[in-house]
């Protein structure tokens, strides 16, 4: 038998030593899941014995973590807004910037209409979601080039009990033609071809390329999806964009190109751009 601090001792000093980010708080958010405890009681109970079944388990936890794998990939599960969502190697892990688009979304959402919304490139339906479980009056759509990804959204949207509510489509924004909307939302990729080579291994080797990619200069899909916007909204209907943090003037010029009234530029919580919200004319 060995004892949670042990363990944990052990655990913290492989993660470290392969330069793991936070290694001590992954290796109690790992112990934890294992142990299937709260972080707050393992870190109480440190000398709790655990079994050997137990042991092994863990010890397979850390080689993956110290391999680059992302802790929300190992577990399975990503928090993001108010709610916990499934996420597995086919989605990119939700992020706390994204939430500043359901926070600007909400913002503009009024209690009385109903709303026709679409997210282009749902991944795990962290936003689409997020939205939904706030409003009973949207009626949503999303859409996502990627199979894999669509079928975790999917997974999301039952989880949430939201299957009634959002009709999925596996579908390039460029050729997606169904209905009218009133809003769109996206997370499209806006990661440059140079960038991409300078992110984290955790980062690149792991999470879907295609949920990365933005091509040459990181505004090819952004192109496409206000675009296509431009023909999917319906005339005053608002289009809520995530943008990189040097994305700003490029997406400002391509959406006054696709008449686009721009609305506003709102700053992520580390004050960098990150979001746009524009009005179609
Ligand atoms: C940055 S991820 C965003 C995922 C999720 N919305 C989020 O915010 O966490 C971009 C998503 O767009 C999808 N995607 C990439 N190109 C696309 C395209 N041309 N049409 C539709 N979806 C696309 C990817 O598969 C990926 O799921």
């Amino acid at each position: 038998m060995i004892k949670i601090n042990s363990l944990l001792f052990d655990g913290h000093k492989i993660l470290a030593e392969s330069r793991t980010k936070s290694p001590k708080l992954d290796a109690e958010v790992l112990l934890s899941s294992v142990l299937n405890k709260d972080l707050k009681e393992i870190i109480i109970d440190k000398k709790l014995n655990i079994n050997q079944s137990n042991i092994n388990k863990f010890k397979e936890l850390i080689r993956r973590r110290k391999c680059g794998e992302p802790i929300a990939y190992i577990l399975k599960k990503k928090e993001f807004w108010k709610y916990n969502f499934y996420v597995d190697c086919n989605v990119l892990i939700p992020r706390p910037d994204t939430e500043v688009i359901v926070e600007e979304t909400l913002k503009i959402l009024n209690n009385n209409k109903k709303y026709f919304v679409l997210d282009v490139g749902t991944g795990s339906g962290c936003i689409i979601i997020s939205l939904a479980n706030e409003r009973l009056n949207l009626m949503c759509t999303a859409i996502d080039i990627s199979k894999k990804a669509l079928k975790v959204a999917k997974i999301n949207a039952k989880m949430h009990q939201l299957l009634n509510r959002i009709k999925f489509y596996n579908s390039s924004v460029d050729n997606f033609f169904k209905g009218k909307y009133d809003l769109v939302v996206s997370n499209p990729p806006y990661i440059s071809n140079l960038e991409l080579k300078y992110l984290d291994k955790d980062i690149i080797g792991y999470e879907p390329l295609i949920s990365l990619n933005g091509g040459l200069d990181g505004s090819f899909v952004l192109n496409k999806v206000i675009k296509k916007s431009s023909s999917l909204l319906k005339i005053g209907g608002k289009l809520v964009l995530e943008i990189g943090f040097d994305q700003k003037y490029k997406a400002m010029s391509l959406l006054k190109k696709n008449r686009f009234f721009i609305n506003k530029v709102i700053k992520d919580y580390a004050n960098k751009d990150r979001c746009i919200i524009a009005t179609k004319t």
